[in-house]
């Protein structure tokens, strides 16, 4: 085959008719409300970001300035950045109502090579995100476990390093207590380390059955998950609020301003995942209407609610005093509410759980969408006979966050998520546009205001804040480099082949039907 062919190929755009005709032929229920999708986004956005990273993001760092208390500018900034893209993923969304996200999208604008390429930057959000998501799970788990020291076995409290957490973790608290981590965890023929987070790889096994189960079973569980963890914070708020000083809001702006704009692009973290929502589109019931107002609201809620987690935060503790591992719990016992600290920790460990189980379903339900397009085996997208869910591609996903997780920790992981996250926010914004030239006439239940100026916005503020990172973060940046190489051999080997292959088979199948 020429050059000129294979490019004509991989750049070849699938018509959004087809796109939405292959939709209705889902074989996946469609069974979600506007209530389950909100259920889908406040469990995918609220977790590690407001119950862990606003601790750092207020104190700072080694490496960057706080922002004290005027976080809650920091958040509002961080919301902005999302608020075009989440525009852009509604008009997408209502317009071609089909599983996949940006992945889906992408396809029908840019063609088959940029959407295999942001299916697979999408693993990076997904995927390995939920990396970041487990590992802090463990961390709450075992802090939870301590709070029971008085009724639990020592073994149970104190289970071996090598069981808890993945190799760098471990390697980092041997390092600062002095230790020889030789000592510590046992070597497969004296040279290969054995390293497992029990805890986190326990959690997704046990969610990936539940939604091996169904989705609309997982969205239950979820339900009380958020209901648990959203009557913790508003708990916070109203117990913490009686407690607040204002003079703990002064000074309100910190020393060095540029503590702002890192406290928004470390805050950003916590907004990721509205975007799951648009992955559910073939399960929705009235996906036109409920998917603009489930991701618009989901963002708005949340948005509220971490300002007000913040401004009761500084405003009972001084940011000197604000501790960066869980300093929602923290500020319970800061002001002598231990009991209430351990709730608040259930909360968090509810709030992780549900960010947990909506990344795994998203991470499947784009597997399905690019396996569904031919890329990948077959044998992937089988649905389940009776609970009718895809259980190979259920599997397949949760097996890679499981073996993903031992090597990788929670800051590296956060950071890839975050490139992922960027770029699939700028994709879908240069999707909008696209589609606004190619396809005018197309009904659209939802349409992105002031455009082309929103979606120009949000390409502009997530590619400064892509660049801002990559240039400080230089490890995880060339991480993401070798993710994208590595994700352009596998089309270039693998999945062109693999598609060229099925449809060939699909043809031959086609023609020996009509023979007999
Ligand atoms: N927004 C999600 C969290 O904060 C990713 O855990």
């Amino acid at each position: 085959m020429d050059i000129k062919n294979i490019f004509q190929k991989a750049f070849t755009l699938r018509s959004t008719d087809e796109l939405i005709a292959t939709s209705k032929k889902t074989e996946l229920k469609k069974t979600l409300n506007v209530f389950d999708l909100i259920v889908i986004g406040i469990g995918a956005v609220v977790g590690t970001g407001i119950f862990t990273i606003i601790g750092t993001a207020i104190t700072g760092n080694a490496e960057s300035a706080g922002a004290g208390p005027a976080i809650v500018i920091s958040m509002v900034l961080a919301a902005i950045a999302c608020v075009f893209s989440a525009l852009c993923y509604s008009e997408i969304a209502a317009m071609i109502p089909v599983a996949g996200s940006a992945y889906t999208y992408t396809y029908a604008t840019m063609g088959e090579f940029m959407a295999w390429m942001v299916g697979w930057i999408l693993m990076l959000e997904y995927a390995i995100g939920n990396i970041t998501v487990a590992n802090a799970w463990t961390g709450y788990f075992i802090h939870l476990l301590k709070g029971f020291k008085q009724y639990l076995p020592d073994f149970i409290i104190n289970f071996p390093l090598w069981l808890r957490y993945d190799y760098t973790t471990v390697k980092a608290i041997c390092d600062t207590n002095g230790w020889d981590i030789h000592d510590k965890i046992p070597y497969l023929f004296g040279q290969i380390p054995i390293v497992v987070s029990i805890p986190a790889a326990a959690i997704v096994l046990l969610l990936t059955i539940l939604l091996v189960r169904g989705i609309k079973e997982s969205t239950r569980f979820a339900s009380i998950m958020v209901g648990v963890n959203m009557f913790m914070i508003l708990s916070f708020i109203v117990v913490g609020a009686f407690y607040v000083k204002p003079d703990n809001w002064h000074p309100f702006f910190p020393a060095d301003p540029s503590g702002i704009v890192m406290g928004a692009f470390l805050i950003f973290f916590a907004y990721i995942g509205f975007d799951a929502i648009s992955t559910t589109a073939e399960e929705t019931e009235n996906p036109q209407r409920d998917l603009p107002v489930a991701i618009l609201g989901t963002l708005v809620i949340c948005t509220i609610l971490y300002v007000c987690v913040a401004l009761v935060l500084t405003g009972i503790v001084p940011v000197s005093k604000i501790n960066t591992m869980a300093p929602i719990a923290h500020a319970m016992s800061y002001i002598g509410k231990d009991w209430f600290s351990g709730l608040i920790s259930v909360g968090a460990l509810c709030a992780l759980t549900t960010v947990l189980l909506v990344y795994q379903l998203g991470t499947t339900r784009i597997l399905y969408a690019i396996s569904r397009d031919r890329f990948l085996p077959k044998s992937w997208r089988l649905i389940h006979k009776k609970y009718k869910t895809p259980h190979v591609m259920t599997w397949i996903s949760g097996l890679i966050v499981i073996v993903c997780g031992l090597f990788m920790d929670l800051k590296i992981s956060a950071e890839l998520c975050n490139f992922g996250t960027f770029t699939s926010f700028i994709i879908i914004c240069i999707a909008v546009l696209i589609l606004r030239k190619t396809e005018p006439n197309r009904p659209r239940p939802f349409k992105v205001p002031f455009c082309p100026w929103f979606p120009i916005a949000g390409i502009l503020i997530c590619s400064f804040l892509m660049f801002v990172t990559l240039h400080t973060i230089k490890t995880s940046s060339r991480y993401f480099l070798l993710w994208l190489i590595v994700g352009f051999l596998i089309y270039a080997l693998y999945g062109y082949r693999q598609k060229r292959l099925e449809e060939k088979h699909r043809v031959a199948t086609k023609v020996e039907l009509r023979k007999r």
